[in-house]
């Protein structure tokens, strides 16, 4: 586990699922004095680009930011830089951009403070849609194992992965491995299109280093107690 993760609210990356940046700047400023780390995805970046990310280093967290890259060598590479350049905590990448792309993005990031992790098949994929664009590997499970071992051959830093996926990739992945899990509902909260969901307490014991919420937060008729009370969760359950 890396240094800047050792507080619980570290532990926490809230996803700022939003479109415009006056929400993403209205709700970094009500999480940064919960929540270490503040997740800026797709549907921001999209419409903001970096100015969501100065958003949420202005509000004093951390960024992850979550793009989820997969594209030639050069291009992942060079998106890197600029996810480096931004100052970014985490960044994702697909492992499925292969051997070399996943070996330009290490090498881009390596000696900075950028950590990258890398998404396998992504958790909206059964068996039949893996099939389907033609991941053949006999299972799922399989599918994950293989595009791990790549990442990790190439020196990625770790793996966004559900939390039924955490204890097999970390023992795949070894002690070091940053392994941040979304598909994460507090006790009694709403799971929403989640197929597969585990507590914070329990994805911090199958081993996760970062949890990712969105939902539960941004919609809570106070998102920053709803923050405040996962970080106890996971502060009780790393006791
Ligand atoms: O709102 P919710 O807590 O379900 O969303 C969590 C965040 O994690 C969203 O930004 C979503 O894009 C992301 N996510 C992911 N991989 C999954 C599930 C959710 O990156 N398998």
């Amino acid at each position: 586990m890396c240094a800047g993760m050792r507080l619980p609210r570290d532990r926490l990356a809230v996803a700022l699922d939003v479109s415009t940046l006056d929400e993403a700047r209205h709700f970094a400023r009500r999480l940064a004095p919960e929540v270490g780390v503040l997740k800026v995805g797709l549907e921001l970046f999209v419409a903001e680009g970096p100015a969501a990310v100065c958003a949420v280093h202005d509000a004093g967290a951390a960024c992850f930011l979550d793009l989820k890259l997969h594209d030639i060598p050069a291009t992942v590479a060079g998106a890197v830089r600029s996810a480096v350049a931004l100052g970014v905590r985490y960044a994702t990448l697909h492992a499925a951009a292969g051997p070399d792309a996943l070996r330009a993005a290490a090498e881009t990031a390596r000696g900075s403070a950028t950590r990258l992790c890398a998404v396998t098949a992504l958790t909206s994929l059964d068996r039949a849609a893996l099939a389907a664009i033609g991941f053949a590997a006999p299972a799922p499970e399989d599918v994950v194992r293989r595009l791990a071992d790549l990442a990790l051959e190439a020196g990625i830093d770790g793996f966004v992965c559900s939390p039924e996926e955490v204890a097999a990739l970390r023992a795949q992945a070894g002690r070091d491995a940053l392994l941040i899990t979304p598909g994460v509902r507090p006790a009694g909260a709403e799971v929403a299109d989640q197929r597969r969901v585990a507590t914070p307490a329990e994805a911090i014991r199958a081993g996760a280093d970062v949890l990712v919420v969105g939902r539960p937060v941004r919609d809570a008729a106070d998102p920053a107690a709803a923050a405040r009370a996962i970080v106890a969760a996971i502060r009780e359950a790393s006791a």
